[in-house]
């Protein structure tokens, strides 16, 4: 049986997860309006030059004028919606949570090499690009095993 000394660790780490969920960092009450237009989102996808670094699913996009070292998959099959809040850190904190790329191809000194854009973009521009990509995504869950 596991000592109360033991557990402490674990207690310790679960209060910490529980308390990240609800302090002031907490995502909890997060709602991008639900009117965001995905013309205007492409087309400021295409004015604030996020086609340099990124194709998009099923989306025919200016030639990026520079080769980057990899272009950046959006849009697609996903296994689980990608949410609102994944897509507006990836945007306004890049460096939060990196795509899953080789490090190498996607960091510069261990930092996104994609630009914050918090001083590019109106928040229109942001809720109107985020209706853009997600109209980008197909949930495609994956195959159930079968058990016969
Ligand atoms: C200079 C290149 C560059 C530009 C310009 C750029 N990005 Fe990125 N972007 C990246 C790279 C590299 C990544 C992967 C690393 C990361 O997750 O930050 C990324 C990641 C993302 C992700 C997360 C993708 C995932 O699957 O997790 C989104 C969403 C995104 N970018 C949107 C945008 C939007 C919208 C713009 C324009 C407003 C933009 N990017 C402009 C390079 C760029």
């Amino acid at each position: 049986m596991l000592s109360s000394l033991k557990l402490l660790p674990i207690i310790l780490l679960l209060g910490g997860v529980v308390a990240c969920d609800t302090g002031r960092h907490s995502s909890a009450g997060f709602r991008l309006p639900l009117d965001g237009d995905v013309e205007n989102g492409k087309a400021s996808f295409v004015a604030l030059g996020c086609y340099q670094c990124h194709q998009v699913s099923g989306v025919n996009l200016p030639k990026p004028a520079v080769q980057a070292p990899v272009m950046v998959a959006l849009g697609g099959q996903v296994p689980t919606e990608v949410t609102d809040g994944y897509l507006v850190t990836s945007i306004v904190n890049p460096s939060y949570a990196l795509a899953p790329y080789p490090r190498d191809l996607i960091t510069v000194g261990g930092k996104s090499r994609m630009p914050d854009y918090r001083d590019r973009m109106t928040v229109q521009q942001l809720v109107d690009t985020v209706a853009f990509l997600q109209s980008r995504y197909t949930v495609v869950p994956p195959a159930r095993p079968v058990y016969r």
